[in-house]
């Protein structure tokens, strides 16, 4: 299924109605990343770092990224790459009739977590949303997901909700946070 994307769809533009990101670079550990729109040909990447940070299992498949890719709506996947490879990503999305800007995904490749890359991806996705003029960003996480909850909460988001049994695989609550980008 990867090749068949690949082969067929490399050169397919990503839709890109949300905002034009330009490709840019930033530091992380002392080394040199560039972060930019993600494209069809990432997706190989995107589903192997899915499959490193859940031990195998992935939530995301390829068709769904291949989906977000390249529908017509309101999406800016970016990719953070180290010499070509994908070692992390952002998903974000402007949702219809909710007037913020959604984080449907993000993920960091194991040996990259722990050096802040997650963290500029967050401040990318709050420029983003100041950028574009919507009040708040959004996320869900695992009632587990204690590391990712602590660093969204150090980054200034509030729980607003507890969605229960929210996610489909082991029934577990998801705990929804919002940032107020306005206060
Ligand atoms: C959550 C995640 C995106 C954070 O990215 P990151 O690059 O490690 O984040 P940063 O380096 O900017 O910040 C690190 C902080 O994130 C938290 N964290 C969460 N998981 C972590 C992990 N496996 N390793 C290190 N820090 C982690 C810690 O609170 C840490 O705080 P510290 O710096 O005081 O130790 C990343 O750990 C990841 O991909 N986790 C697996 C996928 C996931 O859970 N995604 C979120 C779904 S809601």
């Amino acid at each position: 299924m990867f090749l068949k994307f690949k082969k067929k769809n490399k050169e397919k533009p990503v839709a890109q109605r949300l905002i034009n990101f330009p490709s840019e670079m930033f530091e992380a550990a002392g080394e040199q990343l560039q972060l930019r729109v993600a494209t069809v040909s990432d997706i190989p990447g995107l589903v192997a770092i899915q499959e490193a940070v859940y031990n195998g299992y992935t939530p995301w498949v390829a068709r769904d990224f291949y989906h977000e890719l390249t529908q017509e709506k309101d999406r800016l996947y970016l990719v953070a790459l180290r010499r070509d490879q994908v070692v992390a990503f952002i998903a974000l999305v402007r949702r219809d009739l909710v007037t913020d800007l959604h984080i449907a995904n993000i993920a960091v490749l194991p040996i990259w977590q722990g050096r802040q890359v997650g963290s500029y991806l967050l401040n990318t996705a709050k420029a983003v949303a100041r950028e574009i003029g919507l009040p708040t960003l959004s996320l869900e996480a695992r009632r587990s997901n204690t590391g990712a909850l602590s660093l969204y909460d150090r980054h200034g988001f509030v729980v607003q909700d507890v969605i229960t049994s929210y996610y489909i695989d082991n029934q577990e609550d998801a705990i929804s946070m919002v940032l107020d980008l306005e206060h």
